[in-house]
């Protein structure tokens, strides 16, 4: 049997009070202890001399700078001074770099179906946000550039789209027939994927987050969405918390009424911090305010062959969002078999059961 530390059993304790709406993060944190003891786990940092000798580190850091110079460029501002390439090789993986893994939840709000697509913005308002993610095989450290990256979060106060459901933010009746904040990047060449999206809002009992799933194998369809293949990895993305503060102090994040939870205060994200991992996007301003737009790299590691079933609450039609029959995640937070977050598997439900026993004790 899998033996929990004390130390897991008095997050778990200490969790149960902070949850989603309706819900119980417990499995989750479960899920990801279990990722952080496997004896095979590898992280992004365990590729640093592989990438770096093959000169990807360097190419990389030299493309997301033009990139930056670019917008910056495009937004009427002078231009950055280069950095040292060496530093930039030196730093990578230390920040912003993270091995997702089965631990973290595809949540309740993940609608399948969403378009292909570089710019989700579909109107919405908020802090603009330039994503580039670069996708690493771990098993074999070489980029991965046959998968497609999708990528949503919630709007700036807090509000998944594609869905109509009692406990997603205001309860909005509307926010079904959207797509907005929500698509998918094949990852190319380089192993990268690029978005254009807004900080995402928070919500009652996270902190802010994007939710990612990267696909393999899947066959694109003539209406630019996907079908078929593997979903190897899911997982989230944040944002350090003194940004943040300044980010939600602008408007329209200002006018959300939702209760805020600090990244220090969720639970999901000081596991997601551990094992060498830094899930944390490093964000540049591209003028010299938040409202001038933002530059934001991460670079993820995955291992391909690994299968995930995270179920979506919803499809995305072209008729709107479109409640799946039988989804667990249906009727959340209230009705559904999902309401106290993903079941773990049978491996993981040994470990809660011993993790339950050592609480007691
Ligand atoms: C891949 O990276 C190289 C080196 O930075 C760059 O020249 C090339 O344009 C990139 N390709 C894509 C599709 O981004
Ligand atoms: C977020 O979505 C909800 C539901 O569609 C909407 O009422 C709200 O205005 C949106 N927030 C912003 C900042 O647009
Ligand atoms: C795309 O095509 C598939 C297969 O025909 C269909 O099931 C799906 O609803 C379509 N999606 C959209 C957004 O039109």
């Amino acid at each position: 049997m899998v033996q929990l530390s004390q130390a897991l059993a008095a997050v778990l304790l200490a969790s149960s009070a902070v949850a989603h709406p309706g819900g119980n993060i417990n499995h989750e944190i479960i899920r990801r202890q279990l990722h952080l003891d496997h004896p095979e786990r590898r992280a992004v940092s365990n590729c640093k001399r592989e990438l770096t000798e093959s000169g990807w580190v360097r190419e990389q850091a030299v493309r997301r700078h033009a990139k930056l110079q670019e917008l910056r460029a495009a937004a009427g501002f002078s231009h950055l001074e280069a950095r040292d390439p060496a530093t930039m090789e030196s730093e990578f993986s230390e920040a912003a770099a993270c091995t997702l893994d089965p631990e973290s939840t595809e949540g309740p709000y993940w609608v399948s179906g969403e378009l292909i697509r570089s710019d989700v913005l579909t109107g919405e308002k908020g802090a603009i946000t330039h994503l580039d993610i670069n996708v690493i095989d771990v098993s074999n450290c070489k980029p991965v550039t046959d998968a497609y990256v999708e990528l949503w979060g919630a709007n700036a106060t807090g509000v998944y789209t594609g869905v109509a459901a009692k406990g997603n933010g205001d309860g909005s009746k509307s926010a079904i027939a959207t797509n907005a904040l929500r698509g998918l990047q094949p990852s190319g060449p380089n192993g990268t994927a690029q978005f254009i999206t807004v900080i995402p809002g928070h919500y009652v009992g996270r902190t802010n987050h994007l939710h990612t799933i990267i696909h393999h194998g899947a066959k694109l369809l003539p209406n630019n969405t996907i079908s078929g293949g593997t979903i190897s990895h899911v997982g989230q993305f944040y944002i350090e918390q003194n940004f943040l503060g300044q980010v939600e102090a602008t408007s329209p994040y200002n006018t959300n009424k939702q209760a805020q939870t600090k990244n220090a205060n969720d639970m999901l994200f000081s596991m997601a911090k551990q094992g060498g991992d830094d899930p944390v996007m490093k964000i540049t301003l591209i003028g010299s305010k938040i409202e001038d737009g933002l530059y934001a790299t991460i670079d993820v590691g995955v291992n391909p062959k690994a299968k995930q079933r995270p179920e979506a609450v919803n499809v995305w039609t072209e008729k709107g969002g479109v409640p799946i029959a039988n989804s667990p995640w249906a009727g959340y937070p209230d009705t559904c078999k999902y309401c106290g977050g993903r079941p773990p598997t049978k491996r993981d439900a040994e470990a809660e059961a011993e993790a339950e026993m050592e609480m007691l004790e």
